[in-house]
């Protein structure tokens, strides 16, 4: 008898970007600043500019995804293209510049899986508002999510709210939030997470109200942890450094309302964020229609190191994982155990969303690059995936980060996670001309095979 294959026919195999990381044309179109064209530049790195010229080069990007067989890939939406200042008006010229990218995907056979927020507001949001700290910003966020959906609601059918959800307690800055005049600083990090679960409750309810079959997922980025040991106080340490980097956030996408292991702490803590009259509502009506979930990389937790209530203080390295150059551990396996934790949990299907590796790459003599470490630390995940499928799991797709080379998120260009080298320095952009590397065909393979190949 023939072994029947795992991945089932239709299942979604590409790449995943983001809109500023590699459009470029920062100031054309009558695109609005965002907070990111406002970030300063590091000294040696890249402005965001110009990026990968993806916003004049999409249809040569998008020939060469084609010939790699995708019939998916993911980007975002710059707010600031379709709401220049945020509010008022949309700008008809940015509008119309996604529907020619969509349709240019969609005439090579490719689906286009947007993300309505990658951490670029339109600046005007964050000097004038303090960006999601205020609600206005969440109107005006549900605003442009049902301009949008309104829009390519009949191209696109897999949507993302915000990329990496469960950043914002840590990371408000992502969020164009200050905390400079926060009395209490904790309170307003919360208060940030409610709001932003209200944007994200109002763009599930807009795409079911406007968009037929529209499906919409709660993201987040999903790093693993694990005990640092088998002591009974790693483990209760992990569990409660998990709650508050995933399960909180997946809790309240999947479940609409706020776990107990939240509430006890905050009321406790006299910072329950306010619920304006109808959140709780909100949150219970609109749930996820699936999980999408990026990964990178695992850590491990240690009771020891961690201060007072700060639980993620205890997060450390994992001394029997090999890690790349900016220290993210290589841990396949570490997939496999969040996918099977999530699906034991949820019961919805997952949709990876960004997994690869960032590596210093140069051309070679013969204009490409043997990126064989890629094509291992692909494989092995993808071998994961497949495992953790034959176990049960629902998982209708797999998107690499980066599909050619791409900004990092730090502001690197020489980090590089594409299957496509683009010629440029950090400040230097050369011709910005594309070359396969050797994982091209790799994956071209891969997905010719839906994954048997590996
Ligand atoms: C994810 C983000 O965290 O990881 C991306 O969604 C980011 O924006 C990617 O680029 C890889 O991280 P980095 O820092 O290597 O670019």
């Amino acid at each position: 008898m023939t072994k029947t294959s795992v991945i089932p026919e239709g299942f979604l195999w590409g790449g995943a970007v983001t809109s500023f990381q590699t459009e470029g044309a920062w100031d054309e179109g009558g695109k609005g600043p965002s907070i990111v064209d406002a970030r300063p530049v590091k000294e040696g790195q890249s402005d965001w500019k110009t990026a990968v010229d993806f916003y004049h080069r999409y249809k040569e990007d998008i020939a060469l995804f084609k010939e790699m067989g995708f019939n998916a890939y993911r980007t975002s939406i710059s707010w600031s293209r379709i709401f220049p200042d945020g509010e008022g008006e949309p700008n008809e010229e940015g509008l119309q510049f996604y529907d020619d990218l969509f349709d240019e995907m969609l005439a090579n056979g490719i689906q286009p899986v947007i993300t309505l927020y990658h951490f670029d507001l339109p600046l005007q949001l964050a000097k004038k508002y303090n960006g999601f700290a205020s609600r206005k910003v969440v109107d005006l966020f549900d605003k442009y999510a049902r301009t949008v959906f309104a829009r390519y609601g009949e191209k696109v059918k897999y949507w993302l709210t915000f990329n990496e959800q469960n950043l914002v307690l840590t990371n408000l800055q992502y969020w164009g939030v200050s905390t400079d005049e926060a009395d209490n600083e904790e309170a307003l990090r919360y208060q940030v997470t409610h709001n932003s679960f209200i944007a994200h409750a109002k763009a599930v309810k807009a795409l079911h109200e406007l968009v037929p079959g529209g499906q919409m997922a709660g993201m987040v980025t999903y790093m693993t942890t694990y005990p640092n040991s088998c002591l009974p106080e790693d483990v209760i340490a992990n569990m409660k450094a998990k709650e508050l980097l995933v399960d909180f956030y997946l809790d309240v996408f999947a479940n609409g309302e706020y776990p107990s292991y939240v509430t006890s702490n905050l009321q406790r803590k006299g910072i329950m964020p306010h619920f304006e009259e109808g959140d709780a509502e909100l949150l219970k009506e609109n749930t996820v229609d699936y999980i999408s979930i990026s990964y990178y990389q695992s850590q491990t937790v240690s009771s020891e190191k961690v201060k007072e209530d700060a639980i993620i203080s205890g997060i450390t390295p994992n001394p029997n994982l090999k890690a790349n150059e900016w220290g993210w551990a290589i841990d396949p396996i570490g997939l496999r155990v969040s996918l099977k934790d999530m699906y034991a949990r949820y019961r919805l299907p997952i949709f990876i969303t960004e997994n690869g590796i960032g590596v210093r790459e140069e051309l070679n003599e013969n204009n490409t690059v043997e990126d064989d470490y890629r094509i291992d630390y692909l494989r092995n995940h993808i071998n994961q995936v497949k495992l953790a499928m034959e176990e049960g799991v629902e998982v209708f797709g797999y998107l690499t980060w980066g599909s050619t080379d791409l900004i990092s998120s730090g502001g690197q260009f020489e980090k590089r996670y594409g299957f496509i080298y683009v010629n440029r320095g950090e400040s230097d952009l050369r011709d910005l001309k594309r070359y396969k590397k050797k994982s091209f065909n790799w994956y071209k393979q891969v997905i010719a095979t839906n994954g048997e190949n590996l």
